[in-house]
């Protein structure tokens, strides 16, 4: 038997339209989130490997329907009905996908080797009473959840004892997509030259029995077909626990293509493909982008950053301390926005899957609306990359044991070498060098050769627009995680490139890490070389410092008592950058909040090539005095 649930959004749903209903909602209660939370992956709250099974024969869970993405839909909403003869308020219902997550998958190398046996943390969690207020006392309950296509099919089950200790008490026959392998997700890139786009989806088609491809070409016009390449990686390539243990879920197959030869500015349509050895051709949906400018092309460019998004679930579920709601109103805004943005940079910290894999389709399929339709640029973070003993230069759990293998597989990156996750791109005016603080920059290491190449191999006079992005604050930083520890950076991020950016006269060093917004005057070692304004104009004097994390986790908090000279601009709320590139001369930079799209500071730089050239504060060598 069922209740009527109170979750509005109707079945088919749209990311975007539930994206609305959920951004209405959160807007009133985001000055809550506000308290700083320790970035915890909620699913790390469950002691899945402390289960017991404690079945109970007039308890039950269903769902229906029990075939999805009959139109095709690559997500859909189900409904959970559920009793359960001596209920509690901690009772929760688990998703699983594999639907069979009883200990007969568990691996060989299980560590758990006495009962209970269960070894896969579920994909998502809502307690039983979230929508049925009166389950304690009815024993009744329902759910609407919102799934979508992971490869796998899915059940659902009731457990008591809360997340810590949690009994298995019933559990659903499974629900399944209608082609659960199906390629969805494509996310764009650029690729390693400026008439390149890169396209990555994922699939269920391994090597052994489709050839993935795509199918593009202008708008209109003869498409053609160009294969794809296929990668993925095993349990065995994580480092450690969760992602090597209960958090372990097989990331299926990612594909690339590449749309070569591009003419500047053209709108492009492309569709993913698999075509089956016995003939037969599975289509993704059809998508459209725009190709790249020419570098130093004169025309309008828009390029959003963040860092720190993460991923929510907008049926409510995963929810511990408000983790990263704050990603569905950021996500809502950039999607509304869309027509007026060319390109997004997420500067690492994507979306906090922390070794719980399962995560990495949810996020892919929370930015699809974006990332399909733009080049989607991230970088590598803390929580990407970090584990003890893996050559991360911080030496912390914070990836979940992943370091650094879904992240450089589910998206790509045009870097020589995309373990390294440094790399620059080119958009019209403007060159973005992005770094990679996960890995050793100081002078003498690899890191720091390629920053100073690609500060230096750029033409200013076609590309005056020089942005360094880092996803650790390598600049400036009023945080009290900094303060604390008597510091306003990364120790040894500041010390070891300001040199760099003033001798390359970088205009906008952005970074995430730090959940809020804060910038700098032009500041150079310490001091503002220019007085902190909202328009520069002139000759270049050092470069402007921008903290751009708060995309969408638990957001940080500032110092207390007198700011810092430098520190010209805070905001401690959800929103992002952008950077709008008039022509040549005049560059505007706007920080935008998620929760209403509003600017809340900016500023422009307004200038000439020769303002660049000039020489100001330690960027000149001496002249000669011969003549
Ligand atoms: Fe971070």
């Amino acid at each position: 038997m069922q209740q009527a649930s109170t979750m509005k959004s109707p079945p088919g749903t749209t990311m975007v339209a539930a994206l609305v209903h959920v951004l209405v909602a959160f807007s009133a209660a985001s000055s809550a989130a506000a308290a700083a939370t320790a970035g915890e992956q909620p699913l790390s709250k469950i002691g899945i490997h402390r289960t017991t099974f404690e079945i109970h024969p007039g308890a039950s869970v269903d769902v229906s329907p029990l075939l999805l993405g009959l139109q095709g839909q690559d997500q859909e909403w189900v409904t959970i009905g559920y009793s359960n003869p001596r209920p509690s308020k901690d009772d929760w219902i688990g998703v699983f996908s594999p639907a069979n997550f009883s200990d007969s998958i568990c691996p060989a190398e299980n560590q758990w080797v006495a009962p209970p046996l269960l070894c896969t943390a579920p994909i998502k969690f809502q307690y039983a009473n979230y929508t049925s207020t009166d389950y304690v006392k009815t024993g009744q309950g329902s759910l609407r959840l919102q799934l979508i296509n992971q490869r796998s099919d899915f059940s659902f089950a009731l457990f008591s004892g809360g997340l810590s200790n949690p009994k298995l008490i019933a559990r659903s026959d499974s629900t399944t997509f209608v082609n659960p392998k199906a390629p969805v997700y494509p996310r764009l890139a650029q690729g390693k030259s400026w008439n390149e786009m890169t396209v990555t989806w994922t699939s269920g088609y391994s090597t052994k029995e489709a050839t993935a491809f795509v199918e593009w070409g202008v708008q209109g016009q003869i498409q053609i077909l160009s294969p794809a390449v296929t990668l993925t990686f095993s349990r065995n390539t994580m480092c450690g626990p969760p992602a090597r243990t209960v958090g372990w879920r097989d990331p299926g197959f990612i594909h690339t293509g590449f749309f070569k030869d591009l003419w500047p500015n053209l709108k492009y349509t492309y569709r993913i493909g698999h075509r089956l050895f016995n003939g037969q051709i599975v289509w993704g949906h059809q998508y459209s982008f725009k190709a790249s400018p020419y570098p130093g092309e004169d025309s309008l460019q828009r390029v959003v950053i963040f860092g720190d998004l993460g991923k929510a679930e907008i049926d409510g579920s995963n929810e511990y301390n408000d983790f990263e709601r704050g990603s569905i109103n950021t996500t809502y805004q950039l999607v509304k926005d869309l027509k007026n943005i060319d390109m997004v940079m997420h500067i690492g910290d994507i979306c906090y899957a922390n070794g719980y894999l399962s995560q990495w389709d949810q996020f892919t399929a929370q930015v699809e609306p974006i990332a399909s339709t733009v080049p989607y640029m991230v970088a590598s973070g803390n929580h990407e990359r970090d584990w003890p003993g893996s050559g991360s230069f911080y030496g912390n759990i914070d990836s979940g044991g992943e370091c650094g293998v879904p992240a450089q597989n589910m998206f790509y990156v045009p870097a020589e070498n995309r373990e390294q996750f440094w790399y620059s791109t080119d958009y019209g005016m403007f060159r973005f060098c992005v770094a990679n603080t996960e890995l050793d920059w100081r002078p003498g290491t690899e890191q720091y050769k390629f920053i100073e190449h690609c500060f230096s191999s750029v033409d200013r006079q076609k590309q005056p627009w020089l942005i360094f992005l880092a996803h650790r604050v390598l600049g400036y930083s009023s945080a009290t995680f900094y303060g604390e520890e008597g510091t306003t950076e990364e120790p040894m991020g500041r010390e070891s490139l300001q040199s760099l950016w003033q001798k390359y006269r970088v205009d906008i060093a952005m970074y995430g890490h730090v959940h809020g917004y804060e910038r700098t005057c032009p500041v150079y070692e310490n001091v503002c070389v220019t007085k902190a304004s909202d328009k520069y104009s002139g000759v270049f004097t050092a470069t402007t410092h921008v903290v751009v994390g708060g995309g969408g986790a638990s957001l940080a908090e500032y110092t207390a008592g007198p700011r810092a000279r430098w520190s010209h601009a805070q905001d401690l709320d959800y929103g992002f950058a952008k950077l709008t590139a008039f022509n040549h001369s005049t560059l505007l930079m706007e920080y935008k909040r998620s929760r209403d799209g509003s600017v809340h500071d900016s500023f422009t730089i307004s200038r000439d090539y020769r303002d660049i050239l000039a020489c100001g504060v330690d960027n000149c060598p001496s002249t000669t005095m011969a003549s």
